[in-house]
């Protein structure tokens, strides 16, 4: 029997046993080989979500770039898959740099971001020779031309803009709006500053620029505006310096379903918005249409992921609620507490068996703000009981910690009934292994 909890992956179904499956591994036999809190990637998911955005786009253009955002979920065999998929990837540290590295990852296919880069990751990118650094300030631009003279390489670069546009999301994740840390602003002539330095500069190739407006969108309209403003923008620098940009990077944001009744949009509704808006608004102004670039991490692998915990605890307060807590909790998944995240829970023994109890799902952490899901259904929780929460494949793993001395997850990647290892679980060992030694 198949499942139709959306947000599954979609190799999801109850076995002969009537227990959890995905892409034919067993939930409660990984749990019990690899142990718990446990973060269980669909492989082929992953490599269907990538194919879906090339595909989508490639149906509408030649002239195209998809790039992997791997803030969302990043680690060698992530950066492996990415390239064997033919994406490109954007990096927005000097470790996930590394990480990339590390996998062999074609550099000239890198794109670096952040707000923020030390000297250190500026240099690292330079050195490694990455494809893109995407700017995000007039001082980094400053000290990136430097670098990029000390390191004798004309570095091509974008330059991040905010195009003042709200993206109807938590307001955590809008990264467009003119009030934001990112990217120059069109106003009071900012980002045209900008272009004028990146032009002038020594060592520094403009190709072309970088939006990203914010995560989690579901409604396409803010990025058709977007592509409106940039449009305008497009024409002012060519009018004003006879710039052409070649590589239009729209950034990221997709939204997922995290919960029964989320309907995002496609990637394909989101190619045709893109690759029919950029063509008119081009033809509007009258330049040629420069390469699209967009930047998906969520919705590359958010559903492809679940997370297995093991139940410790049930506890009933009389008339109040019911406290169901797990092995983890913020510690592997910060987004309900961060931006009031919903997820939904279901036990992997017995997915389909009718609910009991509406109960809360309690992290182990010292914070009575430690609940990764406020209400769920749930057939007579146990101790001992595997517990799934679907779609937490975006942002978990990537943001986890060692709050409380907690060990971070293993990963794995599950593909035609075999799992592998791809991150192992840490050992209390890792925990001091970078303290003082004491003998
Ligand atoms: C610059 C940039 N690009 C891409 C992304 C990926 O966004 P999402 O995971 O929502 O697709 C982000 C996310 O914060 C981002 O900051």
């Amino acid at each position: 029997m198949s499942l139709a909890i959306p947000p599954l992956p979609g190799s999801s179904r109850i076995n002969t046993s009537g227990r959890l499956e995905v892409a034919g591994c067993d939930v409660v036999e990984l749990a019990s080989e690899y142990g718990t809190p446990l973060f269980i990637y669909d492989e082929q998911e992953i490599r269907d979500r990538c194919r879906a955005y090339r595909e989508a786009f490639a149906s509408r253009t030649d002239d195209f770039e998809i790039i992997y955002a791997s803030k969302a979920f990043s680690c060698t065999a992530m950066s492996q898959l990415i390239a064997q998929e033919g994406l490109s990837l954007d990096v927005a540290s000097g470790g996930e740099l590394y990480t990339a590295l590390r996998a062999w990852f074609p550099p000239e296919n890198i794109f670096l971001h952040g707000n923020a880069n030390t000297e250190d990751e500026l240099f690292r990118a330079v050195r490694s020779e990455v494809g893109h650094i995407v700017v995000d300030s007039l001082d980094e631009l400053r000290t990136l031309d430097r670098i990029a003279g000390r390191e004798g390489r004309r570095q091509p670069v974008l330059l991040r803009i905010t195009p003042g546009i709200e993206a109807h999301t938590h307001d955590f994740v809008q990264t467009g709006k003119l009030d934001s840390k990112f990217g120059s602003c069109l106003e009071e002539g900012v980002a045209v500053s900008v272009v004028e330095a990146a032009l002038e500069s020594a060592n520094l190739e403009l190709t072309g620029f970088h939006v990203h407006i914010g995560s989690q969108i579901f409604s396409l309209e803010p990025y058709r505006k977007t592509i409106s403003v940039m449009a305008d923008f497009l024409a002012q620098c060519h009018s004003r310096f006879g710039f052409e940009c070649r590589l239009l990077d729209l950034g990221g944001g997709l939204g997922v379903a995290y919960a029964p009744g989320d309907e995002p949009a496609s990637p394909d509704q989101l190619a045709g918005v893109m690759v029919t808006g950029l063509q008119e608004e081009m033809e509007r102004v009258a330049l040629p249409v420069p390469r699209l670039a967009v930047e998906p991490g969520r919705s590359i692998v958010a559903n492809a992921c679940l997370t297995a915990y093991t139940v410790q605890t049930v506890k009933e307060i009389p008339g109040v609620r019911t406290y169901v807590a797990v092995d983890g909790g913020m510690s592997d998944n910060l987004r309900p507490m961060l931006y009031g995240a919903a997820y939904t829970a279901l036990l992997a023994a017995k997915p389909e068996a009718e609910p009991t109890a509406t109960a809360a799902i309690a992290g182990k952490h010292c914070e009575s703000g430690d609940i990764l899901v406020r209400e769920a259904p749930l057939p007579d929780p146990r101790p001992g009981d595997v517990l799934v929460t679907p779609a937490t494949g975006a942002y978990g793993y990537s943001m986890s910690s060692n709050y409380n001395g907690q060990l971070r997850p293993a990963v794995l990647f599950v593909k035609e009934g075999t799992a592998r290892v791809v991150i192992r679980r840490e050992d209390y060992e890792d925990l001091v292994h970078l303290h003082e030694r004491l003998e």
